[in-house]
Formats: structure tokens, C-alpha cells, sequence
């Protein structure tokens, strides 16, 4: 896609963070957006800002591990804004610790936000996507966990490597059955959101919470919300599959290797290619 202006985009978990910029993005190019969330507060301040910008704003309170909600939110979006050119579907939650620690409950959770939530979006909006037979865009996020496996991170890369297996194998079957639709994986590297808030035990909006992303945003490795929406732009125009927000091609590249010649897992932190 390279046309967004007067096109509709539905952003989940954008309340915050990496969702936010986007739908802050979309609405810069022009575009009406659809934005759902549970963080109310964020969303409808989010909201407000948006269609000051005279962007028309559908904005809800769903939880993208809830099909019905979401089928319902589709419904809603299509009725109040028309067709859908871009679907990205952001909404996550992160969870760390040993592999044997989490109760059944923890990883139901995290199964039905990280990667059901993505399955929900799909069910909800790819078929009208289809229908209306305009050149579209899928955006599904993974993370660098989506390519790589890291100690304590066994919940987080295991919804991430899932959403890395259904974004690929949709983009075959769009191929096929959808061929006016792009699809795309975003993995991210690190940046500065309020992500880690729930692990830390800080409410949302909170200064704490401000305080911490913008500690992050001193740290070299990390980028900002907005420059990372910007790089997802990019790919997007660019028709990208893999939208790397960080250069990591040689990290990946040896982990790839290395299974490929049967060698035994060894973690290694992330290690860039160059500057950011
Ligand atoms: N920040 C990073 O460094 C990073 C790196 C890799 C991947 N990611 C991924 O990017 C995405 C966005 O994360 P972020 O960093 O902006 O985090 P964030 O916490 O700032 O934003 C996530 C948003 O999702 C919402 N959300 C959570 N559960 C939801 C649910 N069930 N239904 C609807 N909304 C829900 C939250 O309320 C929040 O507003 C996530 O999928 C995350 O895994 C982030």
C-alpha cells in the first residue's frame, strides 16, 4: 500500500506504546482509524487527540481474546467508517520467568491475548477484506522472539513464534485467495513503551510509568514508539514481509545458520549489525 489517505485502519492495543504511534501515523497520512483497547483512560484521550486531527475515530472497549467482541468490533467498524485497508494487530502482553513456573492459568492468558488476539483480528476482518477487493495490508506483531528463543521469555516467545507460523502461512493462503492483500510480520526490537509496567506492578498513565519509558529512551539500544511506527510505515510502502525495526540481519543469521547445521541452542544476547 502506498495510498493511505481517506483509507481506514484498525489498531488493537492502542492505547499505548507502539499501538499508539501507529494510529497517531495512520491518522497523519490521512486516514480514519478504528482503535481498541482495554487501558479506557488511554484510548479515549487517544480518541479525543485523533479526530481534533479531523481524523473520524471508531473507539472501543475490547479484548482481543474475546471473538465475539472482536467479530462485533469488526461489524462496527465496517458500518461506521467502510471497508478496512489496514489491520495491524498489536495488542500484547509480556510475562517472564522459568519455563516450569507458570500456573496453567498464566499461560492461558498470555495464549489468548498474544496469539489468539492475533487469530481473533484475523477471523474478524479478513474475510470483509477479502470482499471488498481494495489493496489492503495486514500487519500482525511479533517481536525478535518471533525469529530467536531467550532464557525466561518461554511464554513471551512461544505466542511470538506462533504468530511468526500464522502470519506466514497467511500470507500463502492470501497469496492464493487474497492476492490484493499484503501481509506482514513486525518484530521489534527494543522500544521505550510502557510494556513492562504490568511485571513492575505500575499503573498505566501513572508518572512511574512515564518516568520508566523515558528512562528506556536514554538507553542506546532502544527507539521511541513514533520512530518505530515510522520504520513500520516504511516497510509497509516498501511491501516488506519482515519488518525489522533494528538491524539485527547477522543475529539472525547465525541462529539460522546454526539450525540449519544442527548445532545446539547457545543464547546470546541480540547483537546489532550497526548504529540504529
Ligand atoms: N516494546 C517493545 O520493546 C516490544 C518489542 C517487541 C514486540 N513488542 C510487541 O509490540 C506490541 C505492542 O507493545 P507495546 O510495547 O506498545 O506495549 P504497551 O503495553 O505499551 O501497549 C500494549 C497495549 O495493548 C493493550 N492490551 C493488552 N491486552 C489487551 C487485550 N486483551 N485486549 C486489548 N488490548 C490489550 C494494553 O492495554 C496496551 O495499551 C505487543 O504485541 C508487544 O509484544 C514490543
Amino acid at each position: 500500500m502506498e495510498d493511505f489517505k481517506g483509507k481506514v485502519a484498525v489498531i488493537t492495543g492502542a492505547a499505548s506504546g507502539i499501538g499508539k504511534a501507529l494510529a497517531r501515523h495512520c491518522v497523519a497520512q490521512g486516514m480514519n482509524v478504528a482503535i481498541a483497547d482495554l487501558y479506557l483512560e488511554g484510548l479515549s484521550a487517544l480518541a479525543q487527540e485523533l479526530e481534533t486531527q479531523g481524523a473520524q475515530v471508531v473507539s472501543a472497549s475490547v479484548d482481543v481474546s474475546d471473538m465475539a467482541a472482536m467479530q462485533a468490533f469488526a461489524e462496527r467498524c465496517v458500518a461506521e467508517l467502510g471497508a478496512v485497508s489496514l489491520l495491524f494487530n498489536n495488542a500484547g502482553i509480556l510475562q517472564v520467568g522459568q519455563t516450569w513456573e507458570h500456573t496453567a492459568g498464566e499461560w492461558e492468558k498470555i495464549l489468548s491475548v498474544n496469539v489468539m488476539g492475533v487469530v481473533n483480528g484475523l477471523t474478524a476482518f479478513v474475510p470483509g477484506m477479502i470482499a471488498a477487493g481494495m489493496p489492503a495490508q495486514i500487519v500482525n506483531t511479533g517481536s525478535v522472539g518471533s525469529l530467536v528463543a531467550a532464557p525466561g521469555m518461554a511464554q513471551y516467545t512461544a505466542c511470538k513464534m506462533a504468530v511468526r507460523g500464522i502470519t506466514e502461512s497467511l500470507a500463502y493462503d492470501l497469496a492464493a485467495a487474497g492476492p490484493h492483500i499484503d501481509v506482514s510480520l513486525l518484530c521489534p526490537g527494543p522500544v521505550s513503551t510502557p510494556i513492562s509496567d504490568g511485571l513492575l506492578g505500575i499503573a498505566a498513565g501513572s508518572e512511574e510509568s512515564a518516568a520508566n519509558v523515558r528512562m528506556m529512551e536514554e538507553q542506546p539500544d532502544f527507539i521511541t514508539a513514533d520512530e518505530c511506527a515510522a520504520r513500520v510505515f516504511k516497510a509497509i510502502r516498501e511491501r516488506r514481509f519482515w519488518i525489522f525495526t533494528h538491524p539485527f540481519s547477522e543475529y539472525y543469521r547465525r541462529n539460522s545458520a546454526a539450525i540449519a547445521d544442527g548445532i545446539n541452542p547457545v543464547f546470546t544476547d541480540v547483537v546489532f549489525d550497526e548504529g540504529l
